[in-house]
């Protein structure tokens, strides 16, 4: 198991490129298997995850390429044939994101099999929405020995309003509805940037789709859906962790490549806490050079203040002056980093769903243990500005999400590093074994 060694102290300065965001290329790479063309996928940004769901589609009898050098971030896919529409419990394990192949499985081959993905690290997150929209167009579903079995001979259009908001439930049902017979219209839809760019790829697909990205979206089956070629969005909370970082290390850096109109929240919280910005239609440049004011922070689904970046985001309120009140709305249990913080010398408490944090506090270096990816993130970004070498065990829930995060950071000035650590096999014990992941 990988560690990162990281030193302290250093501003970062300079610029750095955000990558193709992982939570749309995931739903996207699951959109190619409603067609029997070819799908061309841009930016896909090369982390675990999207290794994760090649192996899925491939299991499937996808063909997947990956591609390399210049044609880097590209993937091919092409699901001519679906040899089993299955998604097996060993890869929904690893990744929740694998259920996002149930909507187009039984939309394309009138049947699916999908592991119901159990407990997760950050929340109970369950799929119920995602089975009851897919009974609303007309699927059967039982479930045995841990797995979904959906069938239908054809979808039919209805109307599914969510009874909360769901990010992967939305994005399911409309990769669904895009071959059901007739209309459907989803309601209380999530309005995640990643929820428009699956639609904008379905569309360019042959699907009619109207509405992605407000709560009402209205889709119009057809019979058939053919390839496209389709560029990923900017990862926005790859963007948000970088400018995050820059801030609490009080640095001068200009994140590149990113959607600074996906921003907004945390652009607003950054000026709060007294934080300069400045934005392109594509960077944003954050100077750190002031000293850092406390802000309370609620998460929403979006427009509202991401979950996703809740955990670097307290990062920063260490560094704040003042008391900063975090309350996470979307998961039950998403506080693991608060405890690995205050082994670095935090001052948090926590009750409920609410962080109370007091700051200015001076960090320093410990060995800490990430937890899930976003968690991973955030004690990366309290390690930038700890005293001495904080060592961060179990990295691999950030390879799932930040690509490169070591050397992207590195060519910004930060000191980090990556050890590798050759264990006995007995002795390698995932972090929550028998739990997916977050994503
Ligand atoms: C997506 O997860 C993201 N994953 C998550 O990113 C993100 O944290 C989350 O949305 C919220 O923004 C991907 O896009 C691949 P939800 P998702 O369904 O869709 C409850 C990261 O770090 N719920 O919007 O699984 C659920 O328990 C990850 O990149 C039900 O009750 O999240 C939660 O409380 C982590 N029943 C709330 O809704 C359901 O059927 C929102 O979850 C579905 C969800």
């Amino acid at each position: 198991m990988d560690k990162f060694v990281i030193r302290g102290g250093n501003p970062l300065l300079g610029t750095i490129r955000v990558s193709g965001a992982k939570n749309a290329a995931l739903p996207a790479m699951a959109a190619a298997l409603l067609t029997e063309e070819p799908v061309i996928l841009e930016n896909v940004p090369q982390v675990r995850d999207i290794e994760t769901e090649r192996k899925l589609l491939a299991a499937m009898g996808a063909e997947v390429e990956l591609g390399f050098g210049r044609a880097q971030h590209r993937t091919t896919i092409c699901c001519r044939k679906l040899a089993a529409p299955e998604a097996s419990y060993e890869l929904v394990k690893t990744m929740r994101a694998s259920t996002l192949v149930l909507g187009p499985l039984v939309a394309r081959c009138g049947t699916a099999r999908v592991s119901l993905p159990g407990g997760c690290a950050i929340g109970a997150r369950p799929i119920d929405l995602h089975i009851k929209g897919l009974e609303r167009l007309g699927a059967k579903i039982t479930q045995h020995h841990g797995y979904v079995e959906a069938s239908a001979n054809r979808l039919k259009g209805g109307e599914v309003v969510f009874d909360k908001i769901t990010v992967t439930g939305t994005e399911d049902l409309l990769m669904a509805a895009t071959l059901a017979e007739g209309e459907t219209i989803l309601q209380n839809c999530a309005r995640e940037p990643e929820v428009a760019d699956l639609a904008d790829l379905l569309n360019k697909m042959g699907a009619q789709i109207e509405g992605a990205g407000t709560p009402t979206i209205r889709v119009e089956g057809v019979e058939k859906l053919h390839g496209a070629k389709h560029r990923v969005i900017p990862d926005r909370i790859e963007a948000a962790t970088f400018l995050l970082a820059g801030a609490l290390t009080g640095g001068d850096l200009n994140v590149s490549a990113c959607d600074p109109s996906h921003l907004g929240a945390l652009l607003q919280k950054l000026d709060e806490v007294g934080v300069k910005t400045a934005h392109t239609s594509e960077s944003v440049r954050v100077m750190g050079d002031n000293p850092l004011r406390a802000a309370d922070v609620i998460t929403e689904e979006f427009p509202g203040f991401p979950t996703d970046m809740q955990a670097q985001y307290m990062a920063l309120a260490t560094q704040a002056e003042g008391t900063s009140i975090i309350t996470e709305n979307i998961f039950e249990n998403r506080f693991m980093h608060a405890l690995e913080m205050v082994r670095m010398g935090a001052n948090i408490k926590i009750e409920g769903s609410r962080a109370i944090v007091r700051g200015k506090t001076p960090l320093s270096a410990a060995a800490v243990l990430a937890s899930d990816l976003r968690a991973s993130a955030s004690l990366v970004l309290a390690a930038l500005v700890a005293e001495g070498e904080t060592i961060i065990d179990r990295v691999y829930h950030i390879d799932r999400g930040y690509e490169h995060i070591e050397e992207k950071l590195r060519g910004v000035g930060a000191q980090i590093r990556r050890i590798g650590e050759i264990l006995p096999k007995k002795a390698v014990a995932p972090a929550m074994r028998g739990y997916s992941q977050s994503t």
